[in-house]
């Protein structure tokens, strides 16, 4: 439980999902505005900021490093960047709440600054593996401690002279890869880090959109420490893992008809669209665009009959934030949908293999976890009580497969949907969700 009174959603069952929304910026693209226009030289403008609690913790982490910020206000965020060597010692502890993107970014930035820092997080966040980013660090230079069980708090010692490496990711990380080239901004010589498989790539689009020099090739960035970038004008589009929700819900709910407006369309991200639609789902993509080096584009979304499939594992790094929704479509979809490839699944916000397949057992689906992903036949939904472990993407999950229920479902713990998407009861409500929250 994330508090005393965590809130609850309720939902009637049935239901469609009609007309147009916008849902929030993007969470990873925020993250990284507040950091890299903290460290340019001059003022970086940002417009559709998620206000939500993860992006706010990173927001206040910089805050209290000296860098002077104004807003969020509407989305809008202005920061007077202080240049690569300008951050001050925080006086306390930077606790990121249940940001594992602040965290594991900010552990390589802070590896490379003069001063000590102290980085905490709720209980999940203080459960998840974070020897995945000491390890390579340590490697770098840097010196970094943690618990015996490799998790938070991070105690990171300032003053440590770090040196580029090249590094082979063992897991398809973005996090990692951001990690180790925001050290390398303080290191000397090189930082390569080459990747199995493509993961999201805000990081090294920022980075050169701010003009920082970097060489990219095939599964491979480098850079060198030591460069300047400027602070630029940034235009955050809509979050495609927040809009996952309302492709999944418009797809299973018969009569929906839904336009999804600004939608970040980064390739590294569009895994759930390319899922959906070998599932069989119509999605239509409208209005395709660029701003501020990211492609962007409406989403036009009907109801459909969904069939099961095989997940091919090279999605999944592209889809790794929306198997939550995605199982809810393959609960709906005729036969089975089997992915595999998805260990990773286990170490996010809760174990979503375990806690999803928990919740569509509790209403009456066949959902087999297995190591490394899910076998799920598609079948009915029913009702009941689903506890969504303070996981924001199960609980928005869930809601939405009230679609399609016969029964009431009752979620518990849903206070964190605000740390990814505040104003998602408002907003789905709108478009047709029967969701009540009891604050
Ligand atoms: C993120 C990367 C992903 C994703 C997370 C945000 C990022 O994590 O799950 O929600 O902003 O870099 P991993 O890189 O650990 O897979």
């Amino acid at each position: 439980m994330t508090e005393n009174n965590p809130a609850r959603f309720r939902l009637t069952p049935g239901g469609k999902l009609t007309g147009c929304v916008r849902v929030p910026g993007d969470k990873s693209i925020s993250h990284r505005s507040i950091m890299l226009g903290s460290l340019a030289d001059g003022v970086t403008e940002i417009t559709g900021f998620l206000e939500g609690e993860d992006s706010l913790s990173t927001l206040a982490a910089f805050k209290s490093m000296g860098v002077a910020i104004e807003g969020p206000d509407q989305g809008r965020v202005s920061i007077q960047g202080v240049g690569l060597r300008g951050l001050a010692a925080p006086r306390q502890a930077l606790y990121l709440g249940n940001s594992g993107t602040s965290m594991r970014l900010m552990a390589g930035l802070l590896a490379g600054q003069v001063f000590d820092s102290l980085l905490t997080g709720d209980a999940s966040l203080s459960g998840r593996p974070m020897k995945r980013v000491v390890e390579p660090l340590t490697r770098m230079g840097a010196h970094i401690t943690m618990t015996e069980a490799g998790t938070a708090p991070l105690a990171i010692r300032g003053g440590m002279r770090l040196r580029g490496i090249d590094y082979a990711l063992p897991v398809a990380s973005a996090q990692v890869k951001s990690c180790l080239l925001l050290a390398g901004l303080y290191a000397s010589g090189r930082t390569c880090i080459t990747e199995p498989a493509p993961t999201r790539d805000h990081t090294e689009r920022m980075l050169a959109g701010m003009g920082y020099p970097l060489q990219r090739d095939a599964g491979r960035v480098c850079l060198e420490g030591g460069h300047a970038m400027q602070g630029i004008a940034i235009d955050i589009p809509a979050d495609i893992s927040s809009a996952a929700f309302f492709l999944v819900g418009a797809s299973i709910a018969p009569g929906s008809d839904l336009v999804l407006e600004h939608v970040g369309m980064n390739p590294t991200r569009t895994g759930v669209i390319d899922i959906l639609t070998r599932m069989g789902a119509d999605i239509r993509i409208g209005n395709r665009r660029e701003v501020g080096g990211e492609p962007v584009a409406d989403l036009h979304v009907r109801s459909t009959s969904l069939y099961g499939i095989d997940i091919p594992p090279e999605l999944v790094p592209l889809a790794i934030d929306e198997f939550p929704a995605l199982f809810v479509a393959a609960a709906c979809a005729s036969g089975r949908t089997v992915l595999t490839g998805a260990e990773e699944l286990r170490v996010k916000e809760s174990d979503r293999i375990q806690v999803m397949a928990d919740g569509l057992a509790t209403l009456g689906i066949d959902a087999t976890a297995t190591p490394d992903g899910m076998i799920i036949e598609g079948g009915s939904f029913g009702g009941g009580v689903i506890d969504s472990h303070g996981d924001h993407r199960i609980a928005m999950a869930f809601a939405m497969a009230a679609l399609r229920a016969t029964g009431t479902i009752e979620i518990l713990d849903c206070t964190n949907v605000n740390t990814s998407f505040p104003g998602f009861v408002k907003l789905a409500g709108g478009a047709g969700l029967r969701i009540a929250s009891n604050r």
